[in-house]
């Protein structure tokens, strides 16, 4: 019978993602309602292991649902990732009677949560934080849909641009090894060519059907490079020698991980922060949560982690036939 636990701490780790903010709200507000105690620590993993510790309540969560980032701060922890980092990171959350803990963040993040609690047995239940949406075992990651969204924004403002001169544009946006962003915001923005790092592509062909439609007289040609396809000055250079036309080059970069959550994200902040207390609140500790279809899931850390993420080849065919 796992033990009764009556403090929970939350932190955010990795790249911030928008939805954050939301996920700790309702994370700490869950907890409250339920009779628990809730803390926090600043910086991911380095706060615990630095004690920068943040006592919360439902209070000092207010008005945060709407904003971007996470007013805890996030990091990442080399020192968290040796055996000896988590057991000094169990001593401090033991200090401050901290019986669970709750990590938002990516695949580093909840490998250091499962590792925190195989080591330590304390109960850690890990949210999906990362604009990338490279988890297998959900469908979305809180913050991507907000990222995908930003990524249209600028997607249409360069349009606007490129129909008024007649350019071929190349926009990479982030993901790291995973192409999701690329392939939503590319498909919904009407982009001519997407390229992810899950599909080869021949440049040459692209260039070659490109050069064909502007001499035919389309105004703008829109290629959208995922990060982990190739470097984007790279395929520019040899698109410019393949076609003799210059295109232009926007590497959209940050902004991509700020900014108010969207409707679906807050959405999806309020369900997994509510879901990851009730599992703590179960005794059920070394789970993450996720969503599948409508459905708010949880699965093993350990199964989750390691299932490997695979691009959606439909959605990509679907794309390719819109060009
Ligand atoms: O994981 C989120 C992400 O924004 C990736 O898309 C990107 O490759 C990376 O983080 C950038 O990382 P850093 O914040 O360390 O520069």
């Amino acid at each position: 019978m796992a033990e009764k636990i009556r403090k929970i701490a939350v932190l955010t780790s990795g790249g911030d993602a928008p939805g954050m903010n939301a996920a700790i709200r309702a994370s700490v507000r869950h907890a409250d309602s339920n009779g628990l105690a809730v803390c926090g620590f600043r910086r991911g993993y380095c706060g615990i292991l630095e004690d920068d510790y943040v006592p919360l309540d439902r209070r000092s969560v207010s008005n945060i649902v709407g904003a971007g980032g996470t007013f805890l701060m996030t990091d990442r922890s080399p020192e968290f990732n040796l055996p000896e980092g988590r057991q000094k990171a169990a001593e401090v959350l033991r200090s401050h009677d901290v019986d669970a803990l709750i990590v938002i963040g990516g695949d580093g993040s909840l490998r250091g949560a499962l590792d925190l609690y195989n080591d330590t047995g304390i109960p850690v239940v890990g949210i999906p934080g990362t604009i990338d949406n490279d988890l297998a075992y959900t469908d979305f990651t809180l913050g991507f849909d907000t990222a995908v969204n930003t990524v249209l924004w600028a997607i249409n403002s360069l349009r606007d641009t490129m129909n008024s001169h007649n350019k071929v544009t190349f926009v990479e946006v982030m993901g790291r090894r995973c192409g999701d962003i690329a392939l939503h915001a590319g498909l919904s923005g009407g982009a001519e060519y997407i390229l992810v790092p899950e599909v080869p592509f021949d440049l040459r062909t692209i260039a070659d059907d490109i050069l064909g439609s502007v001499k035919l007289g389309k105004k703008s040609n829109l290629i959208v490079v995922a990060e982990g396809a190739g470097k984007m000055e790279d395929l520019c250079r040899e698109f410019a020698e393949y076609t003799g036309l210059t295109p232009r080059q926007t590497r959209l970069g940050f902004i991509q991980r700020g900014g108010s959550p969207t409707y679906r994200d807050r959405l999806l902040a309020c369900r997994f922060g509510i879901r990851a207390v009730d599992l703590l609140l179960a005794g059920k500790g070394g789970y993450a949560v996720g969503v599948r279809g409508t459905e708010i899931i949880e699965m093993p850390i350990a199964e989750a982690v390691a299932m490997k993420k695979t691009i959606d080849l439909d959605l990509y065919r679907q794309a390719s036939s819109l060009i």
